[in-house]
């Protein structure tokens, strides 16, 4: 549709190549000094802070010094020379970049000798650089070619004698970007971009003088320890390192800032187009959540948008055995309104439900929601979330009284102790670990509970102060024993408890704690870890200054996730290790959204800001709003919704952005609740998995071909903006509008801004934002209401949402999942860096260079016991299920454990995990499965069965997308 409030919305973000002033480089980061500084440069007198560089100072003053080496991403390095000045009453000619300003310099930046200098400079830099300018793929966009026109060069007097590089060969290694070291001028900002902002140190300069050169590992790039975030690509200034999409389509002639659609991070880009075509995503520097860095999937993963898998028409069919029938909208939509009249008529209001995904927007989460709400007249809506982080929501709304993360990313750099427990940030928020490594790199302490070895343990200038190696499942007994330390040996703060906490609470839960049977003594045994380490890390936490907690799924997704997450929020009350920058509890949201969803009411009890349908008040709002009667009853949750299908009295679901059959646990349970469903509605970009179930097919849009907002795991709201025609002609939440009218319920927005309008007035959190304010402060953190009108980076201040904080008792139980004879190893998952969630996206793109396949990693001493060999086909079984993987041997992981990735659907990695689940939420128990591993030669027969069922599927939409000759 058109944007018709918005119509000016993207231009205000759109941005010339040439032309656009928030990109400006400065040549040196900005200083954080108070103190101010003044000088003169040039005859423009400008004040700064202290330890501004000359250069930095230069360009605000709007005096150009010309630079190569130096980009402000990056600390100053001082190697081209090209930016030198002259300084009053100082010798010789030093470089601007390096160089800070003093109070009452005089600097010039322009004089005959400085041009010489400069001239001479860029002459023996020209020497050894192909003068192909015209045909080079940054002809336009080369900082080189920029300064040879600034300082004037006409003329080169040195020929190419002895070493030089330009007959080096090209490395094409890596699939999205090539390195071209005959263009390499040795500026190194590659090597420290790797270093500073990535945290890598994938790359270095070998060799000396005019034969030194930038070398990736050994051989190349694919063979280094560059994981392709890209950060090297954007700071070349010349065209040896280039994205390939660059050189197949030329440089990109406008840009679009928006927002990641890959994880909680939450990453800021311009996606630089050429029509309609993205050339290349380039993090945008201002973003909150990055500062201009990103990871490979945000950067180079974006083909899916446009990968042929693509379906654009929607489809329709009586049966799942049926082949797909392509409809016009209309026909579709009168369908799918007519089962669900249908199925209610027949089987009651609770035969209906939604769900909805942690990858849409905010605004087509609210739209579902308030279509099963309002319309199907019932609360059986739920989110993802459900089996990733709702054991967050439930644990630090009882706590603190707000179901969100406390901090900005920005705060990890005020920490002095960072507890990461049951986290991969280096795989699963790989820019924010990169801000973690620099802080640490700094000399914060690192402590690290998990079951196997992260990166994080043991990477280049970063290592574990503690690595807490427990097993999985005894997270409740790792917080107690910690928090028994931290109660028994004074070392709470009761200052900050008296004031700010429940003191009754407080009493329970630190006499609770201090029995022996929590000591470290007892329940080290549990976990595996020695008392004496756990004592350790427990004073370093609660003694070493700020103390940050990140967490992730390896903390929510077990039968005990909500008590740990509550056992998280009584550590950081009990030391006052909250309510300023460098602490509090951190979630790590898994998907781009996971925070959003939630926000916008996508539970079942909830409505959107976390308010409980049983509220009268906001019963009330919500229908005087909406004109529809609303239930009071809390609706069911997925497993619920599935159990009822089994059972026979849940016949028909609305699921958009999400497939279920290869993210919920216990596959069998999923598609069997599926095919006992009369109507099952998929929105997606692809066929996925749950649409082999599907009787009606909604296509999707990507997130490059709609408006809206993500909210990271920071609660930064975040605008999504559309930079290119939706595939499908709608966006998504267009077709849930539409899909209610269908249903006789009107939602006649005219763009994704009047839903945020919407929300914004029936939501106290959300009250001040705004697409028009998103535009103007690129991104807000709600809380953002008139108390708090720009947004609230750090929550909890002064009280906490709740009032006083409230301990609860953190009992722990084992699971029930326990390793017997028949099943004597623990099968735990994770994620892997270049691939996302059931990897829809990722595995259409070249991401899939990295990980084509998800393998199990498993001991030395467990694979020798079982005679399996590095590459081996193994079966895993479970008491659930049986799938087949290739094995990989490694000491990442503990003896009894092994680990697997759940990014292919025909791993089965879901066939073989159990229905237990969170006390409180339901969240499943991935992270614990008791199984068996044996070495086999064929796929289980729950893989065979899939492979057919899904080659089928897809056939069927082959020939549908050719039939209609659909080009993507
Ligand atoms: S590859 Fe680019 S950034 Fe790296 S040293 Fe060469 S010119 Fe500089
Ligand atoms: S892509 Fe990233 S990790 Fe790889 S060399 Fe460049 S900066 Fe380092
Ligand atoms: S996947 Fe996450 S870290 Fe990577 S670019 Fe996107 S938001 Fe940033
Ligand atoms: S830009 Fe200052 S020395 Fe290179």
């Amino acid at each position: 549709m058109d944007d018709i409030k918005y119509s000016n919305t993207h231009h205000q973000h759109e941005h010339s190549r040439t032309n656009y002033d928030d990109q400006l480089d400065y040549g040196t980061p900005a200083s954080n000094s108070d103190v101010q500084v003044t000088l003169m440069i040039d005859d423009r007198e400008i004040t700064v802070p202290e330890g501004t560089s000359i250069m930095r100072a230069s360009i605000m003053a709007g005096v150009n010094v010309p630079k190569l080496c130096a980009t402000d991403s990056l600390e100053p390095f001082g190697s081209c020379r090209l930016c030198v000045v002259e300084i009053e009453g100082r010798r010789g000619y030093p470089a601007s970049c390096t160089t800070p300003v003093a109070e009452g310099l005089k600097v010039h930046t322009q004089t005959p000798k400085l041009a010489d200098i400069r001239r001479g400079t860029m002459e023996l830099y020209i020497s050894d650089h192909p003068l192909d300018c015209l045909t080079c793929a940054t002809n336009g966009d080369c900082e080189l070619q920029d300064m040879a026109g600034a300082v004037g060069l006409r003329e080169v007097r040195y020929g190419y004698e002895g070493e030089n590089h330009l007959k080096a060969e090209k490395d094409e290694s890596n699939p999205y970007f090539t390195f071209d070291p005959s263009k390499c001028i040795v500026c190194s900002r590659c090597v420290r971009a790797c270093e500073e902002t990535q945290g890598t140190f994938a790359l270095t300069i070998s060799g000396r003088g005019f034969e030194s050169k930038v070398a990736a590992g050994v051989t190349d790039f694919m063979n280094s320890e560059c994981v392709s975030c890209g950060a090297c690509v954007q700071a070349c200034p010349t065209a040896t390192l280039i994205e390939k999409t660059v050189i197949d389509h030329g440089v990109p002639e406008h840009s679009v800032t928006t927002t990641c659609a890959y994880c909680g991070v939450g990453c800021s880009f311009d996606a630089e187009m050429k029509g309609e075509e993205v050339i290349r995503m380039v993090p945008n520097k201002n973003g909150g959540a990055n500062h201009g860095h990103s990871c490979v999937k945000g950067r180079f993963a974006w083909g899916y948008a446009t990968h042929k898998d693509r379906i654009t028409t929607p489809m329709i069919r009586k049966s799942i055995h049926d082949e797909w029938q392509q409809v016009s909208w209309d026909e579709a939509f009168s369908y799918a309104a007519s089962e669900i009249t249908r199925i209610q008529a027949k089987y009651g209001k609770a035969s209906v439900g939604g769900i909805t995904s942690s990858r849409c927007t905010n605004e087509e989460v609210y739209v579902v929601q308030k279509l099963v709400r309002a319309v199907f007249g019932v609360n059986n809506v739920d989110t993802c979330a459900r089996v990733c982080h709702s054991p967050t929501g439930y644990g630090l709304k009882q706590t603190i009284g707000e179901s969100a993360g406390t901090q900005t990313f920005d705060s990890v750099m005020q920490s002095d102790v960072i507890f990461v427990i049951g986290a991969n940030p280096t795989d699963g928020h790989p820019v924010f670990a990169s801000q973690m490594k620099r802080r640490l790199r700094e000399g914060a302490k690192l402590i690290i509970a998990d079951p196997r070895a992260i990166d994080l343990v043991n990477s280049p200038h970063v290592k574990a102060d503690y690595h807490l190696k427990l097993q999985p499942g005894t997270n409740v007994a790792l917080i107690s024993a910690i928090a028994h330390v931290i109660v028994t040996e004074g070392l709470v703060n009761e200052e900050f408890v008296k004031e700010r906490c429940e003191w009754d609470s407080f009493v329970e839960w630190r006499d609770f704690v201090a029995l022996p049977q929590n000591s470290p003594e007892v329940l080290g045994l549990a976990m595996g870890v020695p008392a004496e380490e756990l004592r350790a890390a427990a004073r370093l936490y609660a003694t070493g200054g700020n103390a940050a907690i990140y967490y992730g799924l390896g903390v929510t997704e077990h039968s005990q996730g909500s008590t740990m997450v509550m056992g998280i929020a009584n550590l950081a009350m009990a030391t006052a290790n909250i309510g300023r920058e460098g602490v509090g509890v951190n979630p790590l949201r898994g998907q781009n959204n996971v925070q959003g969803s939630c926000d916008m009411g996508s539970m079942p009890h909830e409505y959107p800001g976390y308010r409980h349908v049983s509220d009268v008040a906001t019963q009330a709002l919500f229908e005087s709003a909406w004109g529809r009667p609303l239930s009071n009853d809390p609706g069911l949750r997925i497993p619920n919704m599935l159990d009822n299908a089994i059972e026979g009295s849940f016949k028909a679901i609305y699921c958009v952005g999400e497939d279920i059959v290869q993210s919920d646990p216990n596959t069998q349970h999923v598609t069997h609740a599926l095919e006992n469903m009369e109507c099952v509605i998929v929105q997606d970009l692809f066929l996925n998995e749950t649409a082999m179930f599907a009787h009606v097919f909604f296509p999707g849009a990507s997130f490059l071909e709609k408006s809206g907002t993500f909210t990271n795991a920071e609660r930064r709201i975040s605008p999504v903006r559309r930079v290119m025609t939706p595939k499908n002609g709608m966006e998504d939440w267009e077709v849930t509008a539409k899909f209610s009218n269908a249903l006789g319920y009107p939602m006649e927005y005219k763009h994704a801004s009047e839903i945020m309008d919407e929300v914004a007035s029936l939501t106290p959190t959300f009250k001040g934002v705004s697409f028009q304010k998103l535009d103007e402060l690129g991104s807000i953190q709600w809380p953002c209401n008139d108390e708090m009108p720009t947004g609230t980076p750090t929550m909890h201040i002064d009280e906490f949402v709740r009032g006083k904080g409230k301990f609860f008792v953190t009992q722990y139980v084992a699971t029930t999942e326990k390793v017997t004879p028949k099943f004597p190893l623990i099968l735990t998952t994770g994620r892997i860096l270049s691939q996302y969630n059931v990897g829809a996206q990722t595995r259409r793109t070249k991401n899939v260079a990295w990980h084509s396949e998800d393998i199990v990693e498993i001991h030395p001493h467990d694979a020798a016991e079982r005679g399996v060999n590095e590459g081996d086909w193994v079966g895993i079984a479970s008491r659930a299920g049986e799938t087949v993987l290739r094995v990989k041997i490694t000491e990442r992981v503990q003896p009894g454990v092994i680990y697997t990735t759940f990014h292919h659907p025909e791993s089965g990695a879901n066939v073989i995990t159990t229905e237990n689940s969170d006390w409180a939420t339901n969240c499943p128990e991935f992270k614990v499965t008791a199984v068996q591993v044996t070495r086999v030669n064929q796929l289980s027969d729950w893989q065979q069965h899939y492979k057919t069922f899904s080659e089928a599927q897809l056939a069927f939409a082959d020939r549908d997308l050719e039939a209609a000759k659909i080009e993507l």
